[in-house]
């Protein structure tokens, strides 16, 4: 965006009430006249300005559309998504926020993008991600936590997506261990963390969050249809894609301090109480064995907890699951 512009919204969003053209000619270096020319270009872009005589300008609502300013106005975090990043295409926002930790970017980076044309799952896997239909966000942080804590943070990032989604809407989401989101048994959601680390110190931590937001079935790719869905096909209503992602950020940077300060003891519940399957019968094997078990649910180290039929609890880092009726394997 031009640099004025970016300016102007910039000097709008942080005053309260008017702000005179005058000032503004003042700040920005322009006449009157490109003032009032760049209010009437932001009224286009669905700006909703307030014009009073003596008292000057005002913007009263910014456009329903994702933008690095969109999604800044209002935000209202303390440091998550002050530096923040939006583009229309990347390759990977994993990429991109792995670039901008080396260069010493700060905690709480966050980049943003309406399409990726390489998204990344866990396990190798590809992850779409079609333009504007969904949330391909990433988040750098520097945790000041051990390495063997990091999959807390996909824990605690899993029941913030849970949360938001069922605050704003009527439908249910569930936590498929260790970490995907299912609503009515299919996927609406992914987490991918990737971590720099040394033995005992985390240097950064990269948070991708994949989120299917208003794909309608015929957006989501035939041999994927049986297993993923979108929140729009799921709750029948169209989301806004920047407050969702406002929403998100809030309740993470919320989640994410009480989570620095008190441990993990707070987000194992919650986790808990939207948990997949959990207090129900799945089947499990691991090379050696196939058993039934009845899980109960996690470990802050990540792990699954699964009780057999005799009742000993077992602690489960990687196993195959069948999840049975509807919930495709782990
Ligand atoms: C999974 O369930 O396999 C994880 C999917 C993670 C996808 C997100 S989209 C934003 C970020 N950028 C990527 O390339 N991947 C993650």
């Amino acid at each position: 965006m031009e640099s004025t512009r970016k300016q102007l919204i910039e000097l709008l969003s942080e005053q309260q009430g008017h702000i005179s053209g005058q000032a503004l000619s003042q700040s920005l270096d322009i006449s009157r006249t490109a003032v009032w020319k760049h209010m009437k270009e932001l009224e286009r872009d669905g700006y909703e300005i307030e014009a009073v005589q003596r008292k000057g300008y005002k913007i009263v609502s910014f456009p329903n559309k994702v933008s690095e300013n969109t999604l800044q106005w209002g935000l209202n975090t303390d440091w998550l998504g002050h530096n923040l990043h939006h583009y229309a295409e990347v390759a990977s926002t994993q990429e991109v926020v792995h670039q901008l930790a080396k260069q010493g970017k700060p905690h709480g980076t966050v980049v943003i993008a309406d399409q990726q044309v390489q998204g990344k799952g866990r396990m190798s896997r590809n992850w779409d991600s079609p333009k504007g239909k969904g949330i391909w966000m990433s988040i750098l942080l520097r945790p000041e936590l051990l390495p063997y804590q990091a999959p807390q943070l996909t824990l605690l990032t899993a029941t913030v997506l849970a949360e938001v989604i069922a605050d704003q809407s009527s439908i249910t989401p569930y936590i498929k261990w260790p970490n995907d989101l299912l609503v009515h048994h299919k996927k609406v959601s992914g987490i991918l963390t990737e971590m720099q680390a040394e033995q005992d110190q985390i240097q950064y931590v990269v948070l991708g969050i994949g989120i299917n937001v208003n794909q309608d079935t015929a957006d989501i790719p035939e041999g994927l249809q049986h297993k993923a869905t979108s929140l729009r096909i799921e709750s029948q209503q169209e989301w806004s894609i920047q407050q969702t992602i406002q929403r998100i950020l809030r309740q993470f940077e919320r989640t994410y301090d009480q989570f620095i300060q008190n441990g993990f003891s707070e987000v194992k519940p919650k986790w808990e109480e939207y948990g997949y399957k959990i207090g129900e019968k799945v089947t499990i094997s691991t090379m050696k064995k196939s058993w039934q078990a009845t899980l109960v649910g996690i470990e802050p180290d990540g792990a699954l907890l699964a009780r057999d039929e005799m009742g000993n609890v077992e602690k489960l880092y990687s196993a195959e699951i069948h999840w049975g009726e509807g919930g495709y394997n782990a």
